[in-house]
């Protein structure tokens, strides 16, 4: 018994020296695996802040709406339901671009949202092509009910809707920015479109509501054909 205990204390007497250098291989190779799971991680988040990861799986490159992100201003294309646009450079996703912007300065993803699409995506219950979004619907996830701040907030334009009125003087009397229409107020993007031309929804009903260059009228932008692409 005490033999065994001698042994067993001889044998182990070395051990914290080799148990030290195990320590010290598993210190390196817990840095090594931390190391790379940062710098993976960082990789993927620079990556996860480009287009090309919302086009990987789930708005796959052969989404029309891609398309309208990588087209030139000056040349002609196709909005995201494949109709004609002579000047890419009208759409505002292209005009943002210019600016710097992403797929997701405009779509800001929530965790929750992106756990939800990508639930949605793994069951195959999507809903494709998706039907146009408004900025309600896009605001829907970052819990702001308001949808002038998808475009008015601080890290975009940076400015009140009165500023905003005064900025668009020029529009005169269908100045759809001013706040003292008489009747009902149009939400921002049933006029501003990111993906397709823009459209001046006050052409409805009023025939004098100016339609810059590049912007549809009413009547032209119901002859769109919204069906998407047939695949
Ligand atoms: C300038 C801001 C902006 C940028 C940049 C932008 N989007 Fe959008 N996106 C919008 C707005 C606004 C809508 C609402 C519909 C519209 O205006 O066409 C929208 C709608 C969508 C929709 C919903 C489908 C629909 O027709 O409403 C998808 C999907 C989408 N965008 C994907 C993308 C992807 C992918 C990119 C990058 C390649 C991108 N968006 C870049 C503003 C933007
Ligand atoms: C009825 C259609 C319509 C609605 C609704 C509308 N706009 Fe506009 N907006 C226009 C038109 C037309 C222009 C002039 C564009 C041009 O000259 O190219 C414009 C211009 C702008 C500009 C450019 C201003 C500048 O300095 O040149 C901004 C920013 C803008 N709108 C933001 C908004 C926001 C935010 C909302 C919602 C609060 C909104 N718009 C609602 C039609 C609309
Ligand atoms: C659904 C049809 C409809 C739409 C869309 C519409 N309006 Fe009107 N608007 C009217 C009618 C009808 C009147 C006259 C009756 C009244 O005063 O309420 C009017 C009156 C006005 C007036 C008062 C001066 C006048 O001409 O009598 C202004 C200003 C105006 N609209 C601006 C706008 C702007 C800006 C937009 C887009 C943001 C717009 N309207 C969109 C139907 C519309």
């Amino acid at each position: 018994m005490t033999e065994e205990k001698k042994n067993t204390a001889s044998a182990a007497a070395p051990e914290p020296a080799a148990k030290r250098r195990g320590r010290g291989k598993l210190a390196v190779v817990v840095g090594v695996v931390c190391a790379v799971v940062v710098v993976a991680g960082a990789g993927f988040w620079v990556w996860h802040e480009q287009p090309s990861f919302c086009n990987a799986i789930c708005h796959a490159p052969q989404d029309p709406i891609n398309a309208t992100y990588d087209g030139e201003p000056g040349q002609a294309g196709l909005d995201k339901w494949g109709n004609p646009v002579d000047d890419m450079g009208d759409l505002l996703v292209v005009q943002h671009k210019q600016a710097g912007l992403t797929c997701l300065s405009c779509h800001e993803p929530t965790l929750g949202q992106q756990i939800t699409e990508g639930l949605h995506w793994a069951s195959g219950d999507f809903e494709y092509p998706l039907n146009e979004r408004s900025l309600t619907d896009l605001n829907h996830y970052l819990g702001k009910d308001d949808p002038e701040s998808f475009c008015l907030n601080e890290s975009c334009h940076n400015m009140t809707r009165d500023d905003l009125a005064r900025a668009t003087s020029a529009l005169g009397e269908r100045n759809p920015h001013v706040t003292e229409v008489r009747h009902d107020q149009i939400e921002c993007g049933e006029c501003h479109k990111s993906h397709r031309q823009s459209v001046n929804a006050c052409s409805r009903c009023h025939d004098d509501a100016p339609i810059p260059a590049g912007w549809l009228d009413a009547g032209q932008a119901a002859q769109l054909d919204a069906s998407g692409f047939p695949y």
